[in-house]
C-alpha cells in the first residue's frame, strides 16, 4: 500500500482531511449498522441537541507503525470503556465497546495510507465522538445521536517544543469535586479556552488546575494528567474523581513498576510539595510524555532540577519504554497492542 505523500517529520497536531470516515446512527432507541462514508461534513437540524447543550465526548487514541511494519492500537479497549461511561453520565446511549473497537479498526484500515510510517515520530491520531442530533429547546436528552470516528495523522502535541514546558497555576477551576472533570465531555475543553489563550498570553504553554474545592491539591492540566517523579526515584502522581482516567498515565505507573522497577503512589499531592520533586512531566495520547521545566503560581516559580534544556532522566525512561512497546520494539505486556493489518 502506497503512503501518502507527506512530510510526516514536520507534522503539528493539527486536521488533515483523509479518505474516510465511520458513520452509525442512533434513532428510535437503536444504534444502525453504520457504514465507513467519505462525506466529511455534518449537517445538523439548527436546534440539535449538540448545538443548544453541548451533548457530545469524544474519546482520543493513536494508531503507530511498527518496526516489523504492522499498524497497531494501544490499548484501545479502555478508550471504548471511558467513552461509555462519559456517554452515561451526559445521558447519551452509549456505542457498544466491541463496536466502537471494530469502527476505529474498519476507519485505521480504510486510511492505512494516511498512516505514519515507523521511525518517522508521527503516528494516527483517532477521534471517536458522539453527539445528540434532533432538535431539542427545553433542557433535556436528544432522542437521536451520531457516532463518528475520523483519523488525522499528526506530529508532537507541543509542536517545536522539543524543550521542556512551563505551565502557570490557573485561577480558573477545571472540574468541580462532583462534576465532570472525569469524562471526555467537549464542554470541559470549552471551559478551558479562555484560560488557554489567558496562559499564552502570558508565555506559558498550559494550565495546571488545582482542586476546586480548596485550591491546594494538583490535578491535572487542560489535555494532560500530570506525573511527578521524587528525588528518590518515586513515580507520583494524583489521586483524584474530577482528573480525566488516563490511559498513558494508568500505563506508565504500570511500566515505572514492570519494567523499570520503580516505585509508584497514586494519591493526593499537595501544590505544596511540588517544589521538592525532581522532575514533571505531562501525559496523554496527545502529549505522549512531555517534560515539565517550570511551574509558576502568582509569580512564585517552582523549578524543577531537571531544568529547562532537556526531559528528566526518569522521564526519559518512562518516554523510551512507552513508546517501545507501541512501535513494537519492547515486547508489550499481554492484550496492550491490536494489530489492524
Ligand atoms: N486529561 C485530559 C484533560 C485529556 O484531555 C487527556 C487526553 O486525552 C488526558 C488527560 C490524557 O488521557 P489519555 O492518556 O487517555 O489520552
Ligand atoms: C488526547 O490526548 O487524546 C486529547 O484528547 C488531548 C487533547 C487533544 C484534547
Amino acid at each position: 500500500m502506497e503512503k501518502k505523500n507527506i512530510d510526516w517529520a514536520n507534522l503539528g497536531f493539527g486536521y488533515i482531511q483523509t479518505g474516510k470516515r465511520y458513520v452509525s446512527n442512533f434513532k428510535n432507541g437503536a444504534w444502525d449498522d453504520g457504514v465507513l462514508t467519505e462525506e466529511a461534513t455534518v449537517t445538523l437540524n439548527e436546534s440539535a441537541g449538540v448545538l443548544q447543550y453541548a451533548q457530545t465526548i469524544f474519546e482520543g487514541l493513536k494508531a503507530y507503525t511498527t518496526q516489523d511494519n504492522h499498524i497497531v492500537l494501544f490499548r484501545p479497549e479502555l478508550n471504548a470503556e471511558r467513552m461509555e461511561a462519559s456517554a452515561k453520565r451526559l445521558e447519551m446511549p452509549p456505542f457498544p465497546q466491541d463496536r466502537f473497537i471494530e469502527a476505529v479498526v474498519l476507519t485505521v484500515r480504510a486510511n492505512a495510507a494516511f498512516v505514519p510510517p515507523y521511525g518517522s515520530g508521527a503516528a494516527l491520531y483517532i477521534r471517536p465522538y458522539l453527539f445528540g442530533t434532533n432538535p431539542v429547546i427545553g433542557v433535556k436528552p436528544a432522542d437521536e445521536y451520531q457516532f463518528r470516528v475520523f483519523v488525522t495523522p499528526v506530529g508532537p502535541y507541543f509542536k517545536g517544543k522539543a524543550r521542556p514546558l512551563s505551565l502557570r497555576v490557573s485561577d480558573f477551576d477545571r472540574a468541580a469535586p462532583n462534576g465532570t472533570g472525569h469524562i471526555k465531555a467537549g464542554l470541559n475543553y470549552a471551559m478551558s479556552l479562555h484560560a488557554l489563550m489567558a496562559a499564552h498570553h502570558e508565555g506559558y504553554d498550559e494550565n495546571l488546575y488545582l482542586d476546586a474545592a480548596t485550591r491546594t491539591k494538583v490535578e491535572e492540566t487542560g489535555g494532560a494528567n500530570i506525573i511527578f517523579v521524587t528525588k528518590d526515584r518515586r513515580v507520583i502522581t494524583p489521586k483524584s474523581k474530577s482528573i480525566l482516567p488516563s490511559v498513558t498515565r494508568r500505563s506508565l505507573l504500570y511500566v515505572a513498576k514492570e519494567y523499570l522497577g520503580l516505585e509508584t503512589e497514586e494519591r493526593e499531592i499537595a501544590f505544596e510539595e511540588v517544589q521538592d520533586f525532581a522532575e514533571c512531566g505531562l501525559c496523554g495520547t496527545a502529549a505522549v510524555i512531555s517534560p515539565v521545566g517550570k511551574i509558576v503560581n502568582h509569580g512564585e516559580e517552582v523549578c524543577f532540577p531537571s531544568g529547562m534544556d532537556k526531559m528528566g532522566a526518569i522521564t526519559q525512561q518512562l518516554y523510551d519504554t512507552l513508546t517501545g512497546i507501541q512501535m513494537g520494539r519492547l515486547e508489550a505486556p499481554k492484550g496492550w497492542l491490536k494489530i489492524v493489518e
